[in-house]
Formats: structure tokens, sequence, C-alpha cells
């Protein structure tokens, strides 16, 4: 029963992702302004293309919450940020302070929970100086993701819960016929249960060139011979 009302809420999700997927105009290659004054994880372009970038990223670390459970994306991202940002002005094991980074990523999953609910995971890019010794934290834990693939669209403005759904799907429709599509599907090693990643570079308190993405990872194994 349980299995069946999960599939029920995945299928409407997606049936809305498909409608909804080629109104928005496609956008990439734009360097988010904030990596110039923070650290943001380092990538490589493998492909860019019409609405979609596949990018490599080598091994980062993230700071996560645990899942939160919501309808509302962008409450559930404030819910957790506001976690991540205690931890790094010192609420943390060794009282230690870290440096701001860029992006604050929220993973999508479907939740086990009643009520077509969602599952949102916070995290925060562990700065390089850090990633060898995270200081640990009551209700966050380090993801380590390993060489990653992702396909990726950007667009501006603050993240809105309608933006997200449409984004994601015109990224997902502008993949079809590629040879990405099907690593999508593939689980991928990093994390086998998100659907999708959103990634946010700016503070709420910066209003221009804001700079946002969804990321789909992609199954790395063909790619990387693993
Ligand atoms: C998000 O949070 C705001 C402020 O607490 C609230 O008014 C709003 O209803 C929430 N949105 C959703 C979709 O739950």
């Amino acid at each position: 029963m349980a299995a069946n009302a999960l599939n029920l809420c995945s299928f409407f999700i997606f049936a809305f992702l498909i409608i909804n997927g080629a109104k928005t105009k496609p956008t990439v290659g734009i360097f988010p302004p904030s990596c110039n004054r923070i650290e943001c994880p380092k990538f490589e372009v493998i492909e860019a293309n019409n609405g979609y970038e596949i990018r490599s990223y080598d091994s980062p670390m993230w700071m996560s919450t645990a899942p939160i459970d919501d309808i509302s994306l962008v409450n559930a991202t404030r819910a957790g940020f506001l976690q991540l940002f205690d931890y790094i002005q010192g609420k943390n094991k060794y009282h230690q302070k870290i440096e701001m980074t860029a992006p604050v990523l929220t993973q999508v999953s479907p939740s086990d929970g009643p009520f077509c609910a969602t599952s949102f995971v916070v995290s925060f890019y562990i700065p390089k100086e850090n990633q060898g010794n995270p200081p640990a934290a009551q209700g966050l834990h380090v993801q380590k993701w390993g060489k990653t693939l992702a396909a990726v669209r950007q667009f501006s403005g603050f993240v809105k819960d309608y933006d997200v759904a449409e984004e994601t799907a015109a990224l997902y429709a502008s993949l079809e016929g590629s040879k990405w599509f099907d690593a999508i599907r593939k689980a991928p090693t990093a994390d086998p249960t998100t659907t999708y990643t959103v990634a946010q570079y700016n503070s709420p308190f910066e209003f221009d060139n804001r700079v946002n993405e969804i990321w789909l990872l992609l199954d790395v194994k063909d790619y990387f011979g693993m």
C-alpha cells in the first residue's frame, strides 16, 4: 500500500515535469560571481550543449543535514541552511569557524512518509582546507562523493518551488536523445536515492546576478571505466 502510494506520487510529479518541460529558455556556461569571492568545488566541463552542461567534479565533500520532510524546497532549504550556518560559525565539536563556500545544495528525493511530502537534504561544500578533518556536529553528517558527473542547467533569480520543477523538467527534456540520458536513470554512485539536486550560489541578501543550478547526477561507471 505504502509502495503504491509512493509510486502514485512519483507518477504525478513526473507527469507534471514532462507536461511543463519545454517552456523555459536554456542557460549554461555562466560562472557564478560568488565563486570569485568564496571557495567553490572545482569542475571540468566535459560537454556544453543546447540547454545542458556535463561537468566532472573531483571528489567534493559536503556537510549535510538529516533528511527534512516538507512540501516546500524553499522552506526546507532555509531550515537546513540555518543549521549549516551555525555549524560554520563554530557550533561544532571543535568550536571551529569555517569559511563560507558555495554552492549550498538541496538534494531532493521522494519521502517515505505520507501525503506526497518530499525529503530534502541540505549541504554545505567543505573547504579543501577542512576536508581532512571536518569537525563533527550533532544532526550533521559528511558526504564524500568520489568522482562525480553531473548534467547541469542554470537559472537566475530567487529559487521558487515552482521554478525548480520547471527547470528540472527542462533539463530532462534537453538531455533526451543524448548519450547521457540513460546514465541518469541508473543509480549514481554518489547517491542512489536522490532524484535531483538544486545548487544555490548566493546569500539571501544578494539581489543581482543570482545563479542557481539543477544537477542530475550521472552513473559514472562507463565514463571513468569504474
Ligand atoms: C513556507 O514558510 C512560510 C513562512 O513560514 C509559510 O508562510 C509558507 O506557507 C511555507 N510554504 C509552504 C509551501 O509550506
